[in-house]
């Protein structure tokens, strides 16, 4: 076929082709097909030119240049009409993506690995037990037998009579004095649960960490080192100790551990109540009474145990004024950390 004869039929191919145009999708290919610089209808011919006659090539060559500037004012007119119309959507490759966001721990996580770290850069296991007790190790085996009133703050969710949401990550001393001899380095973080209304600082679920330590001769001095070594590194502060007289069945002597208020530095204010005190923990050298439990010999052993409320510290470091803040999935709130 010659040359000219091509020409008319790519011209009378594209002009039934654009009339078929209704999106853009179509006018893409289209321009592909006929307009692409490398393999273009038009391109096509013109590559052929080379080879032609002098005469030809001049003919040819106005021919194919005058298709090709009659194409592009077609497309032109198509493009502006398809982009008026109000429904269509064009698609910028260069525009940046739609932003994926990543999930992240939530803050009580963070924390709880901040303290994870912070233990066992002293040689303390982390070891997990379970939250669903039965009431020997989450009451009985810590010397909180069935009719002692230390229960009824206690308070939880029972799934059967004996058989409960752990009120506290104490009985996880039991279950690893059980299968364990001393010395013992373990702290036991974890949910757990006591059927609370919820208000600003209380919640039906929260977090504890517990703390057990036992060897030959441990003093109530190294429950103090180790204390202070916690929260001054959890801090990040000069924090100082308290140890006030308290009771637990599970300790003797028993503790209540408060630090020096991170607020205002022990001078007095509204979170520390103008006593510069904050309380923090529970604390205790570990009850003779609990040993026998486990068999462990009280002539021999010595040991100290604590627990701290995780939500609490966490509201200190971070000012978080509602515990109900950590569960209520407000991305708001959530997102800040
Ligand atoms: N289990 C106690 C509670 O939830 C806290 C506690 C106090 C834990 C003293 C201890 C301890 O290990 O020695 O109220």
């Amino acid at each position: 076929m010659d040359i000219i004869e091509k020409l008319k039929n790519i011209r009378k191919e594209a002009e039934k082709e654009l009339k078929e145009i209704s999106k853009i999708s179509d006018l893409l290919e289209f321009k592909s097909k006929y307009l692409n610089k490398k393999t273009g209808k038009i391109t096509e011919i013109l590559k052929l030119l080379p080879e032609l006659a002098v005469d030809m090539k001049r003919i040819v060559g106005k021919e194919a240049n005058m298709l090709k500037k009659d194409i592009e004012a077609e497309v032109k007119k198509i493009e502006k009409a398809l982009s008026s119309k109000k429904d269509l959507v064009f698609y910028d490759i260069t525009l940046p993506g739609t932003y994926v966001s990543k999930g992240y721990k939530n803050i009580i996580l963070k924390v709880l690995e901040d303290c994870k770290s912070i233990f066992s850069n002293v040689g303390f296991d982390i070891v997990e037990g379970p939250q669903v007790e039965t009431d020997y190790y989450n009451f009985e085996a810590l010397n909180i037998p069935e009719d002692h009133p230390a229960r009824d703050m206690h308070d939880t969710f029972y799934v059967s009579e004996h058989i409960l949401l752990r009120t506290h990550t104490s009985p996880v001393q039991i279950r690893v004095m059980e299968k364990q001899k001393p010395p013992i380095a373990m702290i036991s973080p974890g949910p757990c649960y006591r059927s609370d209304t919820p208000d600003a600082t209380h919640s039906p679920v929260f977090h504890q960490i517990e703390g057990l330590y036992v060897d030959k001769n441990v003093s109530f001095a190294d429950l103090k080192g180790i204390l202070t070594y916690f929260f001054q590194s959890f801090f990040s502060k000069d924090v100082k100790l308290r140890f006030r007289p308290s009771f637990f069945p599970f300790t003797e002597p028993s503790t209540e551990v408060d630090i020096s208020c991170i607020f205002c530095g022990g001078k007095g204010c509204n979170v520390c109540k103008h006593t510069g005190w904050i309380e923090v923990a529970g604390a205790g050298m570990v009850d003779p009474e609990v040993f026998k439990y486990v068999d462990y010999d009280t002539e021999i052993y010595s040991g100290y145990a604590f627990g701290m409320g995780v939500e609490r510290i966490t509201m200190l470091k971070y000012q978080i004024n509602d515990i109900r803040l950590f569960f209520e999935n407000n991305l708001n709130f959530l997102n800040q950390f």
